[in-house]
């Protein structure tokens, strides 16, 4: 980013900017980078502080204390060890490698446990854009305290929102399965170099990295699915952009990841993607605004080409155009979403809001749309109620605004745990699907 004089700095900290800044959004989201060291935020962890799974991660609802350091890439591996060696949790390996050979890890817990992937209802992904520091552990330190509480038969405290332990174990009956790290390559590098890097490391022509989050198959051709004065914010065909969507929707091996955990735990019925920093609780569609009244107004109708994405017409009324939703979905879609961002406001640090993801801006091929689009593309597969939670803040006072200081990545924590917690009990609340046979 470039420097800004501090009102400027002010005022970008208040725009809703999520994962993209202002600079990225003009000009076809490259990054005009001027950057200025000004410090990194929290420092990245050195050495393993779980000693290669000798010692389980804690987080901060079953414990009184303050991290002063991320994660490193090493200590998400072997904290989700430590999880194995205190809890006899299963990992698992997606049958993808990521261009620089890393394998896409990740674990379940609760349900009615073992290896029947019917019993997994909840699905968190983290840290699918590098920068965004903290996505991660925020994933990890929240299934390490529901099963430290679970064990320990205690309740979560997450600043003023409490809960019991008949709450925490009414949340692990969900089933959950999660993926701390999605983006493992963009992240290491990201903690190398401190490059505010957001996509993966992929080669891409005479530039690198492809964003994952415009790389999934939901109107992933924005160039033919989108009208033509939104397409330039929707995505973008140039490798060097921000938002580069790759050569073909799941052409990374980090977004084939995200679908094998769906195809593969194929009774998922909820889905958070966590990002930062907005501060908002993002429910369906991103392409355009919901509608409840023509169904056969949707992504898979061509018909609508050329006007999808552009947010002020009426659907309906000419050209109007919006994205279908049948109100039932749409309630809970919703309801859910507004449960999370109160707890999320509840546990401290910042207001969360909670808005359709089109109102912070449309998007081609993100991971939610992908997530709820599946049902309405193939009715055999399974409703998702799919979200993008934008965690935090703006660090103003670091070179990448998406480096939170240490207050502020604990208070993150807490935000966001919060809210996985109300998430998994709204959950449970509205409905898992299919009783399940395991
Ligand atoms: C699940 O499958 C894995 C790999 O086949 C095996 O190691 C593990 O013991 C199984 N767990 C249960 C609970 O059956
Ligand atoms: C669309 O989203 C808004 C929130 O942005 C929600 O209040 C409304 O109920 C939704 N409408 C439909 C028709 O799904
Ligand atoms: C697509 O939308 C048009 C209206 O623009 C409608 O006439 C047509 O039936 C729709 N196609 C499908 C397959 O629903
Ligand atoms: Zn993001």
């Amino acid at each position: 980013m470039k420097f800004l004089p501090i009102h400027g700095l002010l005022a970008l900290a208040s725009l809703s900017v999520a994962c993209l800044l202002p600079e990225e959004r003009k000009n076809d989201g490259v990054r005009q980078v001027t950057r200025r060291q000004v410090g990194n935020g929290t420092p990245v962890g050195t050495g393993d502080r779980f000693r290669g799974g000798a010692t389980a991660p804690r987080g901060l609802g079953t414990q009184s204390m303050t991290f002063s350091t991320l994660l490193n890439v090493n200590e998400i591996k072997s904290g989700l060890q430590g999880l194995v060696n205190a809890y006899g949790i299963e990992t698992f390996e997606t049958p993808y490698k990521t261009y620089e050979g890393a394998r896409i890890i990740g674990a379940k817990v609760g349900g009615s446990g073992g290896n029947c992937t019917d019993a997994y209802r909840v699905f968190f992904n983290g840290n699918i854009h590098a920068r965004e520091r903290g996505s991660a552990d925020n994933v990890l330190y929240f299934i390490s305290d529901l099963l430290y509480a679970d064990k320990n038969n205690i309740g979560l405290t997450y600043g003023s929102k409490t809960y019991t332990s008949a709450q925490v174990k009414t949340a692990l009956s969900a089933g959950i399965v999660f993926i701390p790290l999605s983006n493992p390559d963009g992240v290491d590098y990201d903690q190398r170099t401190n490059s505010c890097w957001r996509k993966n490391r992929k080669p891409a022509g005479s530039a690198v990295g492809i964003d994952l989050n415009r790389n999934f198959d939901f109107l992933w051709d924005f160039t033919t699915t989108f009208a033509p004065n939104v397409q330039s914010t929707v995505g973008s065909t140039r490798p060097s952009s921000e938002t580069y969507h790759g050569t073909s929707p799941f052409s990374e091996p980090e977004t084939r990841s995200i679908k094998w955990v769906m195809d593969t735990y194929s009774k998922v019925r909820w889905f958070i993607d966590l990002h930062s920093f907005a501060g908002d609780v993002l429910h369906s569609w991103g392409s355009d605004e919901n509608q409840s009244k023509y169904s056969y107004m949707n992504f898979m109708n061509s018909s609508y080409d050329s006007v999808r994405g552009i947010l002020t017409d009426t659907p309906g009324s000419g050209r109007g155009y919006g994205e279908y939703t049948p109100t039932k979905e749409s309630e809970v879609n919703v309801g859910a979403a507004r449960r999370m961002g109160s707890a999320m406001s509840t546990a401290g640090g910042r207001s969360y809001t909670v808005m359709q993801s089109s109102a912070l801006y449309p998007t081609s091929g993100a991971s939610d749309d992908y997530a709820y689009s599946r049902h309405f593309a193939d009715p055999s597969l399974n409703l998702i109620h799919a979200y993008t939670v934008e965690f935090g803040f703006g660090n103003t006072a670091a070179s990448c605004p998406f480096y939170p200081s240490v207050s502020q990545f604990n208070a993150n924590i807490k935000a966001t745990n919060a809210g996985f917690m109300e998430f998994l009990l709204a959950a449970v609340e509205y409905g898992l699907g299919d009783k399940s046979t395991c």
